[in-house]
């Protein structure tokens, strides 16, 4: 787990900039793979903000984890074209058969499934993402397979 000082030293890497609050919350999630609850009061103290304003903030952009994610990481699209398309059923059928909500990752620790908002891929929706990895016209099955191969 991240110590104060290790947060301090990476908020005030950023402090200088104009609008520091975004890159303060990008670069701590980018060294410890989430933005850790006792980071908050951390942000809110260097940049004057109240803890609400910087949750307010991290939770308005779907980027940042509260939790470190699983070893793999599935992002399905739920913007507007790959919703007409069928994302919201094959979200539902990705997250029930692992037994999710959004953000969660499974017990052992193997999966995370995120939402994300437009991969690019709107010609091929529903999309979605394996590890990095673009999927277009993705189903369910398809998701699973690229989990297994994955895993
Ligand atoms: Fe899903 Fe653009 S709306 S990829």
């Amino acid at each position: 787990n991240p110590t104060p000082d290790e947060v301090r030293a990476l908020i005030d890497a950023e402090l200088h900039r104009e609008g520091p609050l975004l890159p303060i919350l990008h670069a701590i999630q980018h060294a410890f793979d989430h933005v850790p609850e006792m980071a908050l009061p951390l942000i809110a103290e260097a940049l004057n903000l109240t803890r609400a304003e910087v949750h307010g903030v991290m939770s308005f952009y779907h980027d940042f984890r509260k939790a470190p994610a699983g070893r793999h990481v599935v992002k399905i699209c739920r913007a507007e074209a790959c919703q007409s398309m069928g994302a919201n059923a094959l979200s539902q059928a990705v997250l029930d058969k692992l037994g999710l909500d959004w953000g969660g990752t499974t017990p052992d620790g193997s999966v995370t499934v995120e939402p994300v908002y437009c991969l690019g891929l709107c010609a091929c929706a529903p999309a979605a993402m394996v590890d990095g990895k673009l999927i277009g016209r993705a189903d369910a099955a398809r998701l699973a397979a690229e989990l297994e191969g994955a895993a």
